[in-house]
């Protein structure tokens, strides 16, 4: 499938005693731990091919925003440091992986590559070492810069390998060591991503009819993506601020809690959506609670949304009620999808919920149905929620899990596979 964008795969790669810079999106670190280990699993595949085929690898990742965006200064630090992952996976596939230790200037970062790092280079050639993990890769300053900065640490990056492997679905941003450094050496889609994008074809052309849940809690990062699903989709379901917003936007009503800038994107959507009317399933019932701190005894309702007059003023709306999803009309749109695509966590956790915890089995008893998921928060939600079906979706080939909910959601925005920078990259 990937032949049609040009991209080369791994499997076309000849490895043997070579050495191959593999990025990765092991960005799964938070405050020095790990949080969920599903995107470092995903691409385990990957790595066992690469030492199968003679290859040796150095692995990279970016962990975290290091780098503030207004002064340019960058944090290195325990908390976005790659030990525990290298720790995971020392303890997992037993090899000997090592990281390089650099200088960084305070506050700045890593200048660039530091010329000690050849001397483990050779150790890795000579096989005196299993694999390199290099530092979080926005801890260096060349990461995120841009024109020939970036260029320059893409550069060093290249020099010290023969061959380059994205296997970085989730890193969708165009940088260095997910963009640049394609045109200095050799580069490949790595399983993980060829699977993510093969799919991604499955919503760009969906076994009709498609059913789509996003939720989330800002709307100006999701818009575009909204704007394109609601187009794309047989049916568009929302949740979270996003639904929030729009209920706002539409009826006129308040909603505590609901920012200015969410309630102006909401009005742009709900124009929008005017086209779209029969696509716009609405939630009929959300739960109203007057503390965000918890979920209260007598504290919280469920409220109709067909009762919301204009001008009714709502403590917070923290879930969809499960009532929701046992509504006749909602059930019927579900029951009568193909495809499903979710990127949502309905309700503000962790005390509320049980509007995810009915989505989610209501999408399952459509045991026909192609069920797409997207995203760290998404996912991390279905295992803790409903573990048992978390273990079953896993190897179900009626379901799919993406490693990234961000990339997937500007993939739909651009409509193309080819939208994102780092994979259109990769064609070259
Ligand atoms: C993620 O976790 O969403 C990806 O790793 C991308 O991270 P970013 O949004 O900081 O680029
Ligand atoms: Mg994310």
């Amino acid at each position: 499938m990937l032949e049609k964008y040009n991209i080369k795969c791994l499997q076309k790669a000849d490895l043997k005693g070579k050495v191959v810079l593999v990025r990765v999106d092991h960005n799964v670190v938070k405050k020095g731990v790990i949080n969920d280990s599903f995107r470092i699993d995903s691409t385990i595949g990957t790595l066992f091919y690469i030492y199968a085929h003679g290859g040796k690898a150095i692995l990279m990742t970016h962990i975290g925003r290091p780098k503030d965006k207004k002064t340019g200064e960058i944090k290195t630090g325990k908390e976005s440091a790659v030990e525990p992952i290298v720790e995971y996976l020392k303890n997992k596939l037993q090899i000997d992986l090592k990281v390089p230790v650099l200088k960084a200037e305070e506050n700045k970062g890593y200048a660039g590559i530091d010329p000690s790092i050849k001397n483990m280079i050779k150790d890795l050639r000579d096989d005196k070492i299993d694999g390199i993990y290099l530092p979080n890769t926005r801890w260096f300053q060349g990461e995120e810069a841009k024109g020939d900065a970036q260029d320059q640490f893409a550069k060093q990056l290249a020099e010290l390998a023969d061959i380059y492997v994205n296997d970085a679905f989730g890193s969708w941003q165009a940088h260095a060591s997910t963009a640049a450094i394609t045109k200095y050496l050799p580069s490949y889609a790595g399983f993980l991503m060829q699977k993510e994008l093969e799919n991604l074809e499955r919503i760009y052309n969906p076994k009709a009819p498609l059913v789509s849940v996003v939720a989330g809690s800002k709307f100006d990062t999701k818009i575009d993506s909204l704007f394109a699903l609601l187009k794309k989709s047989d049916y568009l379901v929302l949740g979270g601020v996003i639904y929030n917003a729009y209920l706002c936007a539409k009826y006129g009503i308040e909603i505590k809690g609901i920012e200015a800038d969410d309630l102006e994107h909401a009005k742009k959507f709900v124009e929008f959506a005017a086209d779209y009317k029969n696509k716009l399933v609405e939630l009929p019932y959300i739960v109203e609670s007057d503390s965000i701190e918890g979920r209260f005894d007598g504290q919280y309702r469920i409220r109709n949304i067909k009762d919301l007059k204009k001008g009714t003023k709502l403590n917070y709306v923290l879930d969809a009620a499960k009532e929701s999803f046992a509504d006749e009309g909602v059930q019927k749109i579900f029951a009568s999808a193909n495809t499903i695509f979710v990127n949502a966590v309905m309700g503000f956790t962790p005390h509320f919920t049980e509007g995810t915890i009915a989505l989610d089995l209501l999408i399952d008893k459509n045991k026909e149905a192609l069920k797409l998921y997207g995203g760290g928060d998404t996912m991390e939600e279905l295992k803790k929620l409903l573990p048992g079906l978390y273990m079953t979706a896993i190897d179900n080939p009626k379901y799919y899990i993406f490693t990234g909910g961000g990339a997937v959601l500007k993939a739909i925005q651009e409509g193309t596979t080819l939208g994102i920078e780092p994979v259109k990259a990769l064609t070259k």
